[in-house]
């Protein structure tokens, strides 16, 4: 049901190795420290977060299906399917709520074929290259564009 103050946080491929992956790049961090930073900043102002995590396209496509009904809003970290999913893509633009795009990297800064998002023309916004900061950060974001103190 919309307007429950349910928030969706979708993580995709290999943030399940965030810890171990990369730290140089993607932090010691793990998925479980990240989401519970956005889950307390989530209930400072009354949301609920629910998180689910999958290394499978098809998996993820269905977890926006499956908050469409649910959610206010999905903040979503799609790892590299970020740049190459379309039907990921197809599934937010069909979503009706607030979409924040999430990375802890800035892939703009990044290899070129981390320039291009099929989910950014869909997502209210992108936030990127802050790490862990990013998540709390993202939550934010979301409750002030869906209390509507997003600014002028
Ligand atoms: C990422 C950036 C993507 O390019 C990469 O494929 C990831 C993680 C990030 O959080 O910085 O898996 O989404």
């Amino acid at each position: 049901m919309r307007g429950n103050g349910l928030i969706v946080a979708l993580s995709g491929p290999n943030l399940d190795q965030l810890g171990q992956r990369e730290p140089a790049i993607y932090g010691t961090g793990t998925i479980a420290d990240h989401i519970g930073a956005a889950t307390a900043a989530a209930a400072v102002h009354g949301y609920v977060l629910e998180h689910f995590q999958t290394n499978h396209e098809g998996a993820l496509v269905e977890a926006v299906h499956a908050a469409r009904a649910r959610a206010d809003a999905i903040i979503i970290n799609a790892g590299a399917l970020s740049h190459t999913s379309w039907s990921l893509r197809d599934a937010l633009a069909g979503f009706g709520g607030v979409v924040v795009e999430l990375h802890l990297s800035n892939p703009a800064a990044r290899e070129p074929f981390r320039h291009t998002s099929t989910i950014a023309p869909v997502a209210d916004g992108c936030i990127a290259g802050f790490g862990g900061l990013g998540y709390p950060l993202a939550i934010e974001a979301v409750v002030r564009l869906l209390t509507g103190t997003s600014g002028q």
